[in-house]
């Protein structure tokens, strides 16, 4: 087996991006003192102080970049931390300031939603919001799902939220996207028993009494479905639009009808669909199976005049991505899923209006 080389260790690490900035480690200068011991790796990722606690996604992302490199048996990732930049610092204080006075400045929201559960809407928000995030716009994710809060485990974030103030709470962010979830304020193992008005009143404050800053838009999670919740919370808001996702099945199929139609009633335009777990591509041979039925998403979508933003395989990357807290788009961001991720964000901004405006 050939020696394995510091130059080997930097190319695996080109793949891994630091979502916060767009770029990969390497580039970024952030990779320093590699020490190659045969087949065990080390290096340090040096980041400002600040960013520390931020960066355990991408850590981890650059062990599993280097354990597969050919022949390595064992990768040690640390943070290091190293103060931050003058400049740096001052953009926290100003933040800081800016937060205190709670001067919340949203342009745009934007849901996903689905007729039904588990078809793949909430994968699709959390990859569609870094998407854009890595497109220069500031990202906010809201968790509208507070039945069954998944959002973050699949950003990989834990912990409370900060108080901010008077009654306000920070949201966390990870890969650069600011997330608020139920999740992150009822802990894991609670059962919780919610009633509509109980919802209604979770979602408003979520809305209201998060200190989330100037964001260029909010990425809605909505929880399945076509009831009253979808339907206030749409109003509430002012929804720029909806994305509709759905698996080709017919019953998915039935149920995304019923989605368009109540977003068509209460005003709220249907921005374009997404076809979920459209097909299954063999890895050993290429060949794609369409397990769920073909074109059952792009007749209609074609029938009623909406676009379809993109279509996304059954992937096992994708499911581990999204399930592990390091969804595709960062975890393998050349792969087809990210690109075709990356495309649909790029849609979306042109149909929703979605763009970076600068602070007054
Ligand atoms: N394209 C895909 N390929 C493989 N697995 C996927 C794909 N999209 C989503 N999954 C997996 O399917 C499961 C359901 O996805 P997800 O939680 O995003 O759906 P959901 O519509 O938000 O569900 P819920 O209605 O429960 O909120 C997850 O385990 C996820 O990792
Ligand atoms: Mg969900």
């Amino acid at each position: 087996m050939a020696e394995i080389t510091e130059n080997d260790v930097m190319d695996a690490l080109r793949e891994v991006i630091d979502p916060s900035q767009g770029k990969s480690v390497v580039d970024l200068n952030m990779v320093t003192a590699i020490q190659i011991a045969q087949t065990n790796i080390s290096f340090a990722l040096e980041v400002p102080a600040h960013r520390g606690p931020a960066m355990e996604p991408v850590r981890k992302a650059a062990e599993s970049a280097v354990r597969a490199i050919p022949g390595v048996t064992s990768a040690t990732v640390v943070v290091t931390a190293h103060a931050a930049a003058p400049g740096a610092a001052q953009d926290e204080e100003e933040d800081g300031t800016r937060q205190q006075v709670h001067d919340i400045k949203i342009r745009r929201f934007v849901a996903v939603a689905a007729g039904k559960g588990g078809v793949g809407k909430s994968t699709t928000a959390v990859n569609l919001a870094i998407a854009l995030r890595l497109e220069g716009l500031r990202v906010g994710l809201l968790d509208a799902d507070v039945y069954g809060p998944s959002l973050p485990r699949m950003l990989g974030i834990s912990g409370r939220p900060a108080a901010a103030g008077g009654d306000m709470v920070r949201p966390l962010e990870n890969y650069g996207v600011q997330l608020m979830s139920m999740g992150l304020l009822v802990p894991d193992d609670t059962a919780m028993i919610w009633r509509g008005p109980m919802v209604q009143s979770a979602l408003t404050q979520m809305l209201d009494a998060v200190a989330w800053g100037t964001l260029d838009v909010i990425v809605i999670d909505l929880p399945p479905g076509t009831g009253d919740i979808q339907i206030s919370l749409a109003q509430q808001v002012n929804l720029a639009g909806a994305v509709v996702v759905s698996t080709p099945q017919d019953i998915a199929l039935l149920d995304v009808v019923k989605a368009i139609t109540m977003f068509e009633k209460a005003n709220v335009p249907v921005l374009g669909m997404i076809q979920n777990m459209a097909y299954w591509a063999c890895p050993d041979c290429g060949r794609q199976d369409h397990i769920f039925g073909d074109g059952g998403v792009s007749a209609e979508a074609e029938k009623r005049g909406i676009e379809l933003l993109g279509e996304i395989p059954l992937s096992i990357d994708v499911r581990t991505g999204s399930d592990s807290g390091t969804p595709i788009v960062v975890a393998s961001p050349r792969s087809e899923q990210a690109k075709t991720y990356r495309k649909m964000a790029r849609r979306l901004m042109e149909v929703a209006d979605l763009r970076r405006e600068e602070d007054e």
